[in-house]
C-alpha cells in the first residue's frame, strides 16, 4: 500500500532507511508520525508503535481503537521528540484522526494566523493526498473531507486574510489532491464575493462539494491520471468519465446537498454546450458547477503539468476571457478577476 509523502518532514511519512539507527525490514510497514499530532483522550482507530533501537524492533505502545491517554503522551514527551509509528494498514484511520486535528487547530485562538495557515496547508494537503492515494470506503472519505472543508471554512470566515496567506503557499504542481484543495479555497473566495451574506453552513456545503469535485478520478486508472505527456483519444474517453463516476460516488450521501453532488457531475460542462458529460448549456448548468469550472480551469492552467509549464495568472485570464469566452461563464469571470485582484492587495497586519 502506498502512503503519502509530504513536503513537510514533520508530517507522517513512510519509514525509510536514512536514520541514525538503521531500521529493520518491517519498517516499510509503518508510517512515521510526529508526536505533536497526538491529542490525549481522542478516539484513535490506529495502533501506535515505538521503535527501540537497542532491540531493533517496533514495540506496540497503544492498541488499535484505544485513545492515547494523557499519561502515555507525557511518557512519550519525556523521552524526547522521538517519532512514533502507525501501521500502514491503519493509514485511513490515521488520515481521519489528522483531519480532526485540523478542526482543533483552526479553533485554537492561541495559535498565530501565519502558523495556523501553514499547518492547515500542510495537514490538509497530506490528508487529501492520503485520501486519493488509498481511498477508504465512501463514508469515511466524505467524513474526512468534511473535516478538511470545515476547517478551511472556519479559518477563512473568521480570518479572511488567511485566503491570501494560503494562496502564497499554494502548490503549483498539478496533482488531484493539491488541485482539489486549490479549487476549494479559491472557489470559496469567489462564492463569498458573490454571496457575502451566505451562512457558514452554505459555505461549508459548497467547499465540500468543491473539494470533492474530482473524486471520480479515484476510479480512473492511476497510469492515466499520472501519465507524463498528453493522453491519447481513447485515454481521454476514459478520463472524461470521471464526472459521472464522481457523481455516482456522492449521490447517495445525505451529508452533502444535491447541489454539491452536481458540482462533481457538471464541472466540465460548457456554456455553449461543448462540454461533457451531457453537453447542457448556460442556465441549465447549476451556478455552483459554473463557478467550479472557472476555478478548475484557472488552477489547471496556472499549475505545472508533465507536458507543459504553467501559465502566468495574466496569460491564463486572457485565455479564459478570449479563447474560452463561449465556454466559461463570463459574468463569473469578471467577479473572479476582481477576487484575484482584491486578494493580491490583502496584507497581514502585525499586532501593534
Ligand atoms: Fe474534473
Ligand atoms: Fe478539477
Amino acid at each position: 500500500m502506498v502512503v503519502s509523502l509530504s513536503p513537510n518532514p514533520s508530517y507522517p511519512q513512510p519509514v525509510n532507511g536514512n536514520q541514525s539507527h538503521p531500521l529493520p525490514e518491517e519498517a516499510s510497514q509503518f508510517i512515521k508520525l510526529n508526536q505533536k499530532y497526538l491529542v490525549p483522550d481522542r478516539a484513535a482507530g490506529f495502533a501506535l508503535f515505538r521503535y527501540i533501537p537497542a532491540r531493533k524492533r517496533f514495540v506496540l505502545f497503544k492498541n488499535e481503537g484505544e485513545p492515547i491517554r494523557a499519561d502515555q503522551l507525557e511518557t512519550l514527551t519525556h523521552e524526547g521528540r522521538q517519532p512514533v509509528f502507525v501501521p500502514v494498514a491503519h493509514a485511513s484511520a490515521l488520515t481521519f484522526y489528522l483531519s480532526e486535528n485540523l478542526v482543533d487547530l483552526v479553533n485554537d485562538p492561541s495559535i498565530p494566523i501565519e502558523v495556523k495557515v501553514e499547518e492547515v496547508n500542510t495537514l490538509a494537503l497530506a490528508v487529501m493526498k492520503n485520501l486519493f492515494d488509498s481511498p477508504p470506503d465512501m463514508r469515511e472519505f466524505i467524513a474526512t473531507a468534511a473535516n478538511v472543508s470545515r476547517s478551511i471554512t472556519i479559518l477563512l470566515l473568521s480570518q479572511p486574510v488567511a485566503m491570501n496567506l494560503l494562496n502564497r503557499l499554494r502548490s503549483y504542481d498539478y496533482y488531484t489532491y493539491s488541485h482539489s484543495l486549490n479549487v476549494c479555497v479559491m472557489g470559496m473566495g469567489l462564492f463569498l464575493r458573490l454571496h457575502p451574506r451566505a451562512t457558514p453552513s452554505q459555505v461549508e456545503d459548497l467547499t465540500r462539494g468543491l473539494l470533492l469535485h474530482d473524486i471520480g478520478k479515484c476510479d480512473i486508472p492511476r497510469e492515466l491520471t499520472n501519465k507524463p505527456g498528453r493522453l491519447t483519444e481513447a485515454e481521454w474517453q476514459i478520463m472524461r468519465s470521471h464526472p459521472v463516476k464522481g457523481y455516482e460516488r456522492l449521490e447517495h450521501d445525505e451529508t452533502l446537498s444535491p447541489d454539491s453532488h452536481l458540482i462533481a457531475l457538471y464541472h466540465h460542462e460548457a456554456m455553449d454546450g461543448s462540454g461533457y458529460p451531457e453537453g447542457i448549456r448556460r442556465g441549465s448548468i447549476p451556478l455552483t458547477s459554473r463557478l467550479c469550472k472557472v476555478v478548475d480551469v484557472y488552477d489547471a492552467l496556472t499549475s505545472n503539468r508533465s507536458y507543459k509549464q504553467r501559465m502566468t495568472p495574466f496569460d491564463a485570464l486572457v485565455l479564459m476571457t478570449r479563447d474560452m469566452k463561449t465556454q466559461i461563464d463570463q459574468d463569473l469571470m469578471k467577479e473572479f478577476i476582481l477576487f484575484l485582484d482584491h486578494m493580491g492587495k490583502l496584507t497581514v497586519r502585525k499586532p501593534l
